[in-house]
């Protein structure tokens, strides 16, 4: 099918190979699959550039400098995980956490509550009017007759209450899937990270690319994740395998994944032990566990439905040629500019 134009287009396999689903090809059964651990924990690998990157953040904030970090990658990628490899970095820190939240997504200042939950005992701390602007924000004091507080007031309590803690230990906020924060707490917290100084206060947001919800802010520091290398890679796989993988059968799986782990741990679950020790063929398609195919059909679900019928037409002809899929697409109903979103 499309891999030519997946290539074409710079998109990773495995999101074509989601659609391939949803348009209702390629559907393998689970039985009969050799199941390769894939609830095993394995510990970060590779990831050591990033590592440093959030290291040297963590050691600069100990220094009374405070730092910003925006970690941007696909879904699966391994943003989580590298939040996660901070949070053990981070002896001697308060930590606080925060995950952005879909259902949450329109209630104003709900990512501010989870993230300070464990702080509000030090609102008294700080100036009165500023805690109570951020008291009301989440919810603790009731809203006045005057309605809800100036924005402006909540985010200059966030950042008074944060220098406050950090009085006590440097401060480390992890914020994860920051696309789907509301964007009440957004505002704040983006201008509470672009004021930071010598607070001794580091925040790192964690944000999936290329959603319909985005974590659009400008102006902070970013590290796009991409896929690991494919030596990286290829000792994931063999790690989530209980027998040994022909270097052919891994290079084909890494290419299949784009080196990201979250489908590099499922696959393997996904492949009879003949197809992962090379006596038998691989599948001509990705087959996807129910993680990834959620994980990329959620995305594609958010895509405008002309965008959508051009993915589905790519998924469901052989030739793999643009032109063709397009034109498809056309007399369907999806429009020429629909491919951009995707
Ligand atoms: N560098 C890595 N080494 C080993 N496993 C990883 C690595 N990065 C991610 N994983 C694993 O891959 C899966 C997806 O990672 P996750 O951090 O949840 O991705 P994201 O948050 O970007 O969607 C998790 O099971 C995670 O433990
Ligand atoms: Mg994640």
């Amino acid at each position: 099918m499309g891999e030519r134009l997946v290539e074409s287009a710079a998109r990773p396999v495995i999101v074509v190979a989601a659609l391939e689903r949803a348009a209702g090809r390629s559907v393998r059964s689970l039985a009969g699959r050799w199941r390769c651990g894939t609830l095993q924990h394995v510990g970060l690998r590779g990831r050591e550039s990033e590592q440093v990157v959030i290291a040297s953040l963590l050691d600069g904030v100990r220094g009374f400098r405070s730092g910003v970090l925006v970690l941007r990658g696909q879904p699966g990628v391994g943003k989580s995980a590298l939040l996660e490899d901070a949070q053990g970095r981070a002896g001697g820190m308060l930590v606080l956490r925060a995950v952005g939240v879909e259902s949450e997504a329109e209630f104003a200042f709900a990512g501010l509550h989870q993230l300070l939950r464990p702080v509000l005992d030090r609102l008294d701390r700080i100036p009165d009017h500023l805690a109570a602007a951020l008291r009301r924000a989440v919810g603790v004091d009731p809203v006045g007759p005057g309605g809800a507080d100036d924005r402006f007031l909540v985010a200059l309590a966030v950042l008074a209450l944060m220098a406050e803690v950090a009085e006590e230990a440097p401060l480390l906020c992890l914020i994860d899937d920051a696309h789907w924060l509301d964007d009440a707490s957004v505002t704040a917290l983006v201008f509470v990270a672009r004021r930071l100084a010598a607070e001794r206060v580091a925040l790192v947001f964690a944000a999936r690319d290329g959603e319909a919800r985005a974590f659009s802010v400008s102006g902070l520091p970013e590290l796009r994740l991409e896929g690991l290398d494919a030596e990286t890679a290829g000792a994931l796989l063999a790690s989530r395998c209980s027998a040994s993988v022909p270097v052919e059968v891994r290079d084909r799986i890494v290419e299949w994944t784009g080196g990201n782990p979250l489908a590099l741990s499922e696959l393997p679950s996904m492949l009879t032990a003949g197809q992962l020790d090379g006596s038998e063929p691989l599948p001509a398609r990705l087959p996807l566990t129910e993680t990834v195919q959620h994980v990329f059909a959620e995305r594609a679900e958010r895509l405008p439905g002309p965008t959508r019928r051009v993915l589905l037409v790519a998924a469901a002809e052989d030739t793999g040629r643009p032109a063709i899929v397009l034109t498809a697409a056309q007399a369907l109903g999806g429009a020429p500019e629909a491919r951009d979103p995707a």
